[in-house]
């Protein structure tokens, strides 16, 4: 008898661990092999690869594939391998793939996670809509004396160890660098993490970067079983504390009030003041197709996820390309001269004076930045969920709501035949005259379409300010001894590679 009810058991766990695995075989579509419970996600699960590594791998194993079918978990995914295919599902037919379904669950119980990026749906519209004037020109022009004030201390740091011969650790500087930004330019207060690097942002930034075992089982948990641990915190309680209790301590001394000083609190308080976000729902329609009216209110706790995504979203994405830009040159003085000499030449328009005209006019070291970004993407990948049933273009193939897509940006910029030479730093391949050559949607640092980074030029001009003021004074160059890490090995495991500015080495991690 026991017998009989331990193999019922068994089967009864097979089956529930295996359910829907045959999803892409019953559609014809290449898939790879999923076990019991995890499907093909076991390595993402233990931290072994990051989920952008994972997406490459899928990427560069079905070479002649234009999608390849994955389980995170039970959840069904498919890597799109083909640029026509990703453009058609970020831009063309977004209305089916509004969704980024980072929580797969629901309600979301997070207080952290109703922030933009996470968010879907109505509430993600609103956002979007309201947040976007945070980030218009005249914003990030107004922002810009924030941001040169921030670049000319980092200038001076760097003089400073220049001087006494010195080494930098590159990427501790830019983030410190950033995480003054951020503080300054988001929340109007100064973070002082260029003077201290345990300043209280500093410690956030670096522990926002750090995915702790307990941070890796508790996403495990909630993939897995969104239903049964959906009052888990994806974002933990000292994050989630030291957030709250920042946007407390700066809403309390403008008395709950925008102060007139333009930052992102200000703004957040501004839209509090005018009450519910009011707009047209995507997700509702009246029977003539009109859409529906949605709502949300702006309390306090949606606004402190707005203020924790400015952070999380700004912060290691703008310190890693510009440290990364300026890892690229220290391996290549030849563009390195070219880049200092074209600075040299702006700033001596500019009264030798940063400003958002002369930073704008430094085609070549944007040329550069762009480069990097190409070979070291901060955000390796994209997400978007299918909200409806969806016939791939060109195919017979249909996908039903729910299923998650992937598009592998890291692999797509490594590929040869959209990037010649893709191992190489050619900042060439980014000349205005030839930037048009580059196939639509091969290219993706800051995602595309609608549900691209909001933050995509504040990110890129307040990097290459803080590049321009590096690199208008100090010469930079590596350990001789160290050779040259191609991205690949750089990507090979999360803690390979070095970083060596000066003789300095830093473990590099990967983002996502
Ligand atoms: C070099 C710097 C940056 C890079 C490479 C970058 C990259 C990205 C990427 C790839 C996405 C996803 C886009 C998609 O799914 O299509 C994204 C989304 C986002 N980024 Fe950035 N980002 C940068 C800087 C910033 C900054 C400075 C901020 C804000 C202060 C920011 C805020 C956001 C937000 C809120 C989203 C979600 C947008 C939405 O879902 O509507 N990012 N970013």
């Amino acid at each position: 008898m026991l017998f009989v009810a331990v193999c019922f058991l068994i089967v009864v766990l097979y089956w529930y661990g295996t359910r829907g695995y045959d999803y892409w075989a019953k559609k014809g579509v290449a898939y790879e092999k999923p076990i019991p419970f995890v499907g093909t996600a076991l390595r993402q699960f233990t931290q072994r690869v990051s989920l952008a590594q994972a997406a490459e791998e899928v990427y560069r194993k079905y070479p002649n594939e234009r999608y390849v079918g994955t389980f995170l978990g039970s959840q069904k995914s498919l890597v799109i391998r083909d640029p026509e295919l990703i453009k058609s599902i970020l831009l063309t037919d977004f209305m089916y793939f509004h969704k980024r379904a980072v929580l797969l669950q629901e309600t979301v119980t997070d207080p952290l996670a109703r922030n933009l990026f996470s968010v879907d749906g109505d509430l993600w519209k609103l956002l979007r809509q309201r947040l976007t004037p945070a980030f218009s020109t005249g914003k990030l022009k107004a922002m810009f004396p924030l941001i040169v004030e921030r670049a000319v201390k980092v200038q001076d740091l760097a003089d400073e160890a220049a001087k006494i011969g010195a080494t930098v650790d590159v990427k501790d500087l830019m983030a410190r660098y950033t995480t003054d930004f951020i503080g300054a330019c988001g929340f109007g207060i100064d973070m002082e993490s260029l003077e201290d690097e345990n300043s209280l942002f500093r410690k956030l930034g670096r522990r926002m970067n750090i995915i702790t075992p307990r941070d890796a089982v508790v996403f495990m948990l909630k993939t897995l079983f969104p239903k049964i641990f959906k009052n888990l915190h994806l974002i933990a309680p000292e994050i989630e504390n030291t957030v709250f209790h920042l946007f407390e301590t700066v809403a309390k001394q403008r008395n709950y009030k925008p102060s007139g000083r333009n930052d992102f609190i200000d703004l957040l308080l501004t839209l509090k003041e005018k009450g519910k976000l009011v707009g047209d729902s995507i997700e509702n329609f009246n029977p003539d197709g009109t859409p529906k009216v949605a709502e949300a209110e702006m309390d306090v706790e949606l606004m402190v996820a707005q203020v924790f995504v400015f952070f999380a979203a700004g912060f290691e994405t703008s310190s890693s390309s510009s440290s990364y830009t300026l890892h690229q040159l220290a391996f290549h003085p030849e563009e390195q001269k070219k880049v200092q000499n074209e600075i040299d030449d702006v700033l001596s328009r500019y009264d030798n004076k940063l400003c958002y005209d002369a930073v704008k006019d430094m085609k070549y070291l944007e040329m550069a930045f762009l480069e990097s970004l190409r070979l070291f993407p901060p955000v390796g990948f994209l997400l978007r969920s299918c909200t409806k049933k969806y016939t791939l273009p060109g195919t017979n193939v249909t996908i039903d709501k729910g299923v998650s897509i992937t598009i592998p940006v890291q692999a797509l910029h490594l590929d040869e035949k959209y990037f010649k030479d893709p191992e190489k730093f050619i900042p060439e391949r980014f000349n205005p005259d030839r930037i048009k050559d580059i196939e639509k949607c091969s290219y993706l640092p800051f995602g595309e379409g609608p549900r691209a980074c909001i933050g995509e030029r504040l990110g890129h001009m307040q990097s290459l300010a803080g590049l321009a003021a590096l690199l208008h004074s100090t010469r930079w160059s590596r350990r001789p001894t160290l050779r040259h890490p191609s991205p690949t090995r750089l990507r090979g495991t999360q803690k390979e590679g070095y970083l060596c500015i000066k003789g300095e080495l830093e473990e590099l991690k990967t983002t996502y």
